[in-house]
């Protein structure tokens, strides 16, 4: 079982805001050590600080890395540490026409929700298996469970990271080493003011994302979709219209 346990230590890329800063508040509560990854110095230190209010008796680093740049590097710049649990959460979206985007962010994107996450997955995947324990934690999204115009790209990205976790769940079962996926739908961060992209619907709290995916983690979950409304939408699109439907309707209303 891969509960987190008090004293264990996780590394979380995309910590300095949103779901992976609350990530690491509610950790901290759990005893846990952290290690924070991000590009925001200032955001960052302000995670630190409110990670040492909520437990002092914890280690918390936090590491200034921009994950779209040389991964290698950054594997030999932490891989001294000892990590139980990791939460491969960075990531980013562009909202608008394929070939009207930035192919620059194109690149980076893929290079930060795919590249990276399956590199630092594969690192530790292999630690995990000596240890014969711990697990990673893969931020999907609903988005990545149909096709998505207007959000090609990251769609694609989010897609890829559902199968990929879903995959690699079934083969380190059976090392006591567990994967989950965490397929968040509209979540209350700055994800679309990033995204360039303007919304009106409801959102998620963080708290209760965050919350909701300890939860499933430690009941041993492979995939954790949070909120009934985006189970439903993950539900109807799989099992009832087709890839095809939902790509031209999308196309006129997202
Ligand atoms: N919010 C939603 O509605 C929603 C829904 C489904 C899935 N998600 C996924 O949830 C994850 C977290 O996003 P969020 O909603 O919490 O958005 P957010 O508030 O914008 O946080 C994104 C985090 O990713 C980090 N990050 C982005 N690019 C990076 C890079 N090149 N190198 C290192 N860190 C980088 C950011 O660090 P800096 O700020 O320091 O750059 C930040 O900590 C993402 O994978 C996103 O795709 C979000």
């Amino acid at each position: 079982m891969p509960v987190f346990l008090k004293n264990e230590t996780v590394l979380i890329t995309g910590g300095s805001s949103g779901i992976g800063e609350e990530f690491a508040y509610q950790l901290a509560e759990k005893g846990l050590n952290l290690i924070i990854v991000g590009r925001n110095s200032e955001r960052l230190e302000k995670v630190y600080k409110n990670t040492k209010r909520i437990n002092e008796k914890i280690s918390v680093e936090i590491i200034n890395f921009d994950l779209s740049q040389d991964i290698d590097l950054f594997i030999d710049t932490i891989k001294f540490f000892d990590i139980d649990h990791l939460i491969n959460n960075a990531g980013f979206g562009l909202y608008g026409k394929f070939v009207n985007g930035n192919i620059n962010l194109y690149n980076k994107m893929i290079s930060v929700n795919i590249k990276a996450l399956t590199l630092l997955s594969y690192f530790y995947s292999k630690k995990f298996i000596e240890k014969n324990k711990g697990g990673i934690i893969n931020v999907a999204s609903v988005a990545g469970f149909f096709p998505i115009p207007h959000f090609v790209v990251y769609g694609s990205t989010k897609s890829y990271v559902y199968n990929f976790s879903m995959s690699l769940w079934a083969e380190l079962r059976k090392f006591n080493v567990h994967i989950m996926c965490l397929a968040p739908g509209k979540t209350k961060t700055r994800f679309f003011e990033r995204a360039n992209m303007k919304n009106n619907q409801k959102l998620m709290s963080v708290k209760d994302v965050v919350y909701g995916a300890i939860k499933a983690y430690e009941k041993n979950k492979p995939l954790y979709i949070p909120g009934i409304s985006n189970k439903l939408t993950y539900h109807l699109i799989r099992r009832i219209f087709s890839d095809k439907f939902v790509a031209k309707l999308l196309e006129k209303t997202f």
